[in-house]
C-alpha cells in the first residue's frame, strides 16, 4: 500500500530539528526562507547538505548563483524563522531582520547560532525538492542555544544536568 501524504506529515512531525535560514544570493537579488531539511554530509571535504522545494524563490536563487548559506538560529530567534517561513513578506524578509554580507555575498543573519557560507557542489532533484550538497567556505558561530522544531511547534533544550 502506498503511503499518503498526509501520514507521511504526521510521522514526520515526530522527527525533532533544529530550524535554519537558508538564504542565497543572485547577481543583485537575495532571498532566503526557513529550512529544517539541513544535514551535514561529510567533514573532510566539509559538506553539508539542504532541500528546496523547486517551486520556492530561494531554489531559484541557489539555481542561478550557486551559493547559500546556512544560518542555523539560536533559541530567540523564533521570529526570524516565522519571517522567513511566510510567504505573505516574502519580499520583505531581509528588511525584518539585520543581517550582514558573507563572501560568497549570500546573507549572514546576525545572532545566529552559527552561519554556514557554501558553494553549490552538486544538486539532486528528487520529488518536488532538489537537494543541494554544499561546500562550506567559511563558519562564524556565537554562544547561545540552538531553537528546535518538534511537532509543528519550537522548542528548546530542556537540560536534565
Ligand atoms: C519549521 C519550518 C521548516 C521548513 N523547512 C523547509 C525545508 O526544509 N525545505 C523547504 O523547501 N521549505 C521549508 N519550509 C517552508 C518554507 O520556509 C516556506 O515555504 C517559504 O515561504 C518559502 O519561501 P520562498 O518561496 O520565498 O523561497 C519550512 C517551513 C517551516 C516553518
Amino acid at each position: 500500500m502506498p503511503v499518503d501524504q498526509s501520514e507521511f506529515r504526521s510521522a514526520l512531525r515526530g522527527w525533532a530539528s533544529g530550524v535554519t535560514v537558508v538564504t542565497s544570493r543572485s547577481g543583485d537579488r537575495l532571498h532566503g526562507m526557513t529550512v529544517s531539511a539541513f544535514s551535514s554530509v561529510s567533514a573532510d571535504p566539509p559538506l553539508v547538505l539542504v532541500c528546496a522545494n523547486r517551486s520556492s524563490t530561494t531554489h531559484s536563487l541557489i539555481e542561478e548563483g550557486g551559493v547559500f548559506a546556512v544560518n542555523i538560529l539560536a533559541a530567540h530567534q523564533q521570529e526570524v524563522s516565522n519571517v522567513f517561513a511566510l510567504s505573505a513578506n516574502e519580499d520583505s524578509r531581509l528588511e525584518r531582520v539585520s543581517w550582514t554580507e558573507g563572501q560568497t555575498g549570500a546573507p549572514l543573519i546576525d545572532e545566529a547560532l552559527v552561519s554556514l557560507e557554501c558553494r553549490v557542489v552538486s544538486a539532486h532533484r528528487e520529488g518536488s525538492h532538489t537537494i543541494y550538497v554544499g561546500q562550506v567556505l567559511a563558519v562564524h558561530s556565537t554562544d547561545s542555544e540552538p531553537l528546535l522544531y518538534y511537532q509543528g511547534g519550537y522548542r528548546s533544550l530542556h537540560r536534565e544536568d
